[in-house]
């Protein structure tokens, strides 16, 4: 392992190729590996230990393909499985976790929502951070169930969409928030259906950019970021169909590789 290495990617499925694209975008020539596991997407309704013991299988992956830093493109898997991630493997390990401070502190309304997973929300993580702001803004948390399903199977904006997008966005609307934070990483493939559906005065919020900035900052600490300025290999790995990916990444479509694989 090496400057050379790849930067391995891993999500529960096609969403963190969001954060691939924010940490392609800040790191242009760095060679990446992302894993999608989406045989076994959604993550969000499995328990701690499973979400834990398939972070593990895609690191070891990972670390198989000679990866020199992992990011966890899974705001599910950061919040139940990074301490043990990094209590297991001596590799620098990257984590995404819902954007509460910043909304927590922008807000005027003095009322945020939150739209992630089961498994997220309901993380001792994800917890101690909510905590912090309680006592002077509420906090509205909502398990955006359904939607995960729907972003892999590449419908992002048909009307069984729009009315589960209907039906967890009212509360958030009921309560007045100014600022909607996506946590989870497959949310901001239907941030144009979401604005169509808030009150024009709502930001919404992802936490992309903030990890690939961290991303670099740990590499350029490390003294592991690529020198040559040349084309880097840029792979995707599926263990299931590779249609989804292939769409959400159309743009790229002339320097990515997209396979299938076992993992
Ligand atoms: N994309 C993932 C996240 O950021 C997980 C979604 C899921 O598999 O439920 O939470």
């Amino acid at each position: 392992m090496d400057k050379k290495s790849p930067i391995g990617v891993f999500d529960s499925g096609v969403g963190g190729s969001s954060i691939w694209k924010e940490i392609h975008k800040l790191l242009p020539f760095e060679n990446i590996i992302y894993l999608a596991d989406s045989k076994n997407a959604p993550y969000g309704n499995k328990s701690s230990e499973e979400i834990t013991a398939l972070s593990i299988k895609n690191v070891d992956k990972l670390l198989e393909l000679d990866c020199k830093i992992i990011v966890v493109a899974c705001n599910t898997a950061t919040t139940n499985a990074i301490s043990t991630l990094r209590k297991n493997y001596s590799i620098p390990i990257i984590g995404i976790e819902p954007a509460i401070k910043p909304a927590a502190l922008q807000t005027t309304s003095k009322s945020i929502g939150i739209l992630a997973t089961k498994g997220t929300l309901s993380s001792e993580l994800f917890s101690r951070a909510a905590r912090e702001f309680r006592m002077e803004i509420s906090v509205v948390e909502i398990i955006g169930e359904g939607l995960v399903s729907l972003i892999e199977a590449g419908n992002l904006d048909g009307p069984e969409m729009i009315s589960l997008l209907k039906k967890h966005t009212k509360p958030m609307i009921d309560a007045n928030v100014d600022y909607v934070v996506l946590g989870c990483s497959h949310y901001p493939y239907i941030i144009p259906q979401l604005k169509k559906i808030l009150p024009k005065n709502v930001k919404i919020i992802d936490s992309g950019e903030a990890v690939a900035r961290q991303t670099k900052t740990v590499l350029q600490s490390l003294n592991l970021l690529r020198e040559e300025n040349t084309k880097p290999s840029l792979q995707f790995y599926t263990n299931a169909e590779t249609d989804t990916l292939k769409f959400l990444l159309k743009e790229y479509s002339d320097k990515i590789s997209v396979e299938k694989s076992n993992f």
